[in-house]
């Protein structure tokens, strides 16, 4: 099969709301050396996704671009075909089936990306579908707080219904902790059958209000804070945010924490993109962790993608086809 020489892909070249996106004919890109290409069969629409594209924490944009975006295309999860290589690469041969995050430089909301031979990719587990393995972005961001569990821990994890909580829920489950979920009433059996050993209706229950102690209070929504959640941590015990609170307050309050020395909290960033994706291959090819999918979108609609995962309300992850097989 030949490659043809241009490419659909979602382009933005400002930062701004999801009609700044659009659909653009491009030159496919040509593998550099060390680097794979691969034909893009799945992809998502992420959080990070969408706050990129907004150039939201603006300190983020030391790294995105000040003014304008350094990058033009978004897209961290990826799975597709490699269909070829750069000069020097050797773990990788055209025909190969992969998935993986590119959590730098992003790219996959479009037919072809080029990514680093050692970058966060592994082979696609034999069985599994390319639109089942786009599930990095929630897994990396979720793993970055459950791999501070030990077996036995207790753990409540809110806001366990989205793309982070789903996979933490899961995560923390297989560190052998003792997960309490608290979501919407919509989606208590899924925080069940995720394997969560008990489940709260945050719609009917005020979780801060149990009178328990943990070990790993886990903010996967940005909904709650360090101060309503303080009462629920074990003296050594932990508050885990993913988002940075109003103001960016939780980094100051992090460092404040650190100095009282109990009931912490933390605001983890991940590490180790090619570890997890790595991990992920191996949980995903024995069925013990599993993507939670949403809605699909092709790429043509990529601006409604964008604009039901700004609303905040999705279950799990919103997939982007790139193509119908
Ligand atoms: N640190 C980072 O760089 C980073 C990266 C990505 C995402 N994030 C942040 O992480 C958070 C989660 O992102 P995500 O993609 O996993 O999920 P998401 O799309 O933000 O989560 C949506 C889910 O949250 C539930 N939800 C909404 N309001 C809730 C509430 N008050 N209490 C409990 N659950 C509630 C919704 O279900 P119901 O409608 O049924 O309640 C829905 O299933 C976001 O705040 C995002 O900004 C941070």
């Amino acid at each position: 099969m030949t490659t043809p020489s241009h490419m659909k892909a979602a382009v933005f070249h400002r930062y701004g709301p999801p009609e700044t996106l659009t659909l653009c004919d491009m030159p496919v890109p040509q593998p550099a050396q060390g680097k794979i290409r691969v034909k893009v069969h799945a992809t998502t629409v992420t959080r990070t996704d969408t706050a990129t594209l907004r150039g939201h924490p603006f300190f983020a944009r030391v790294a995105t671009g000040l003014t304008r975006p350094k990058m033009s295309i978004l897209g961290m999860d990826v799975a597709g075909v490699v269909d070829a290589v750069g000069g020097g690469v050797t773990a990788y041969e055209p025909g190969d089936r992969v998935f993986g995050l590119s959590p730098d430089r992003f790219g996959a909301h479009a037919e072809y990306v080029c990514l680093p031979e050692g970058g966060a990719i592994a082979r696609l587990p034999d069985g599994l579908r390319y639109d089942e393995a786009v599930v990095g972005e929630g897994a990396w961001y979720a793993s970055a707080t459950t791999d501070r569990l030990n077996t036995g821990d207790r753990c409540l994890i809110y806001g366990g219904s989205g793309a982070i909580g789903t996979a933490a829920v899961q995560l923390a489950k297989l560190r052998g902790a003792e997960v309490t979920a608290v979501v919407g009433h919509r989606h208590l059996e899924l925080a069940r059958q995720l394997g969560a050993d008990r489940v709260i209706d945050y719609q009917v229950q005020d979780f801060t209000k149990l009178g328990e102690r943990f070990d790993l209070v886990f903010d996967a929504v940005g909904k709650t804070s360090w101060f309503a959640c303080r009462p629920l941590l074990k003296p050594q015990g932990i508050f885990a945010a993913t988002d940075l609170g109003p103001y960016w307050s939780n980094l100051g309050l992090e460092a404040w924490s650190a100095v009282r020395g109990h009931r912490r909290l933390g605001v983890p960033f991940p590490k180790d993109p090619r570890g997890l994706v790595q991990t992920l291959a191996g949980l995903l090819a024995d069925g013990r962790f599993r993507g939670v999918f949403d809605r699909r979108y092709p790429l043509a609609d990529i601006v409604a993608a964008f604009q039901y995962v700004e609303a905040g309300q999705k279950t799990g992850i919103v997939r982007v086809d790139m193509r119908s097989d």
